[in-house]
């Protein structure tokens, strides 16, 4: 079994926590499907012992935020929630930067009205240099504007998300920064490198689309393991993200309680060395 806990900043929290983004609406816009069933995800991963969730109120927007203080309020002294700043939707569910100070500032009081909190834990600066993956250009203006945030109290600790190593090294000549969040998983490995540098510098990373996101993961590889393990293929591919590195905390998405339990259960999947060579050959760049 791996390490169980690591540090997120000044908290310890479960390798295992839960991202909040699968309970908003399709697209990640507007209310749930199956809003008791949202509510219920929440309670239930409270219950099964998670610590950490992930979330921000640009998922809806406010929805995702709305429904986890609903669900969890008044909050257990050990959840810590983490959420994100950055971007913003427009009217068609796009999603657009929001860099500007009155914008972070904003998005920084709206995450707080919603969650019903006085200070935000962790908060993440979401670049959107490309929407869609880490993209060159300097994060110290709005990097300065979170910080000034924490100094103000309203921010405990600060995060990075969607970045470059150029730009984590710029951000940790401003900040502490406690964790990275990018996107990561079995089939996609651009951050191996990045890992290591943060392992080696006990700094939290978190995967966003651990399962692979709006299409999770399919491999016959990935299937084949799972099958041999009696266990499941998103399970495999969170027990090969654990084993990874010491540093990984991960946050699967979902909007049903099976697959949440499903999930949990990774925790305890042991996989032997045979499994992880045959894992670690899938993202392998040809
Ligand atoms: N920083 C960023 O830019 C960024 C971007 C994206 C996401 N995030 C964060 O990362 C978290 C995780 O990402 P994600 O939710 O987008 O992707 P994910 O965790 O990789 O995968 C979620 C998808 O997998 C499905 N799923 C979950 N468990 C499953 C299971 N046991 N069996 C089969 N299907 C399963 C979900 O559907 P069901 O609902 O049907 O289970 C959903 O479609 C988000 O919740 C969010 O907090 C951050």
């Amino acid at each position: 079994m791996t390490n169980q806990t690591y540090p997120l900043g000044q908290r310890n929290v479960k390798r295992l926590g839960y991202g909040a983004m699968q309970l908003a609406g399709p697209g990640v816009f507007g209310p749930p499907r199956d809003r008791d069933e949202a509510l219920a995800v929440l309670r239930a991963a409270v219950a099964a012992g998670v610590d950490h969730i992930d979330t921000s109120d640009f998922y809806g927007p406010h929805v995702t935020n709305q429904l986890i203080r609903e669900a969890l309020s008044p909050y257990p002294q050990d959840l810590v929630i983490v959420t994100k700043i950055g971007a913003r939707r427009g009217a068609d569910g796009s999603w657009l930067p929001a860099f500007a100070r009155d914008e972070l500032v904003a998005a920084v009081e709206d995450n707080l009205r919603n969650l019903g909190r006085e200070t935000l834990d962790v908060v993440n600066l979401r670049l959107m240099f490309d929407a869609h993956g880490p993209a060159e250009g300097s994060l110290a203006a709005p990097l300065a504007v979170v910080a000034d945030l924490q100094r103000q109290g309203l921010v405990r600790q600060i995060g990075i998300s969607n970045v470059t190593p150029a730009q984590i090294e710029e951000a940790r000549g401003i900040a502490e920064i406690v964790c990275v969040q990018n996107q990561y998983n079995l089939a996609h490995r651009d951050d191996d490198a990045v890992i290591d540098m943060l392992a080696a510098a006990g700094i939290a990373y978190v995967p966003f689309f651990p399962l692979g996101g709006f299409s999770p993961l399919q491999s016959a590889a990935l299937s084949a393991v799972a099958t041999e393990l009696s266990a499941t293929p998103m399970q495999v591919a969170l027990a090969w993200l654990l084993q990874r590195s010491p540093n990984i905390l991960l946050i699967p998405g979902t909007s049903s309680r099976a697959h949440l339990h499903e999930n949990l259960a990774a925790a305890v999947l042991v996989l032997p060395e045979a499994a992880i060579a045959t894992l670690d050959a899938i993202g392998r760049p040809a």
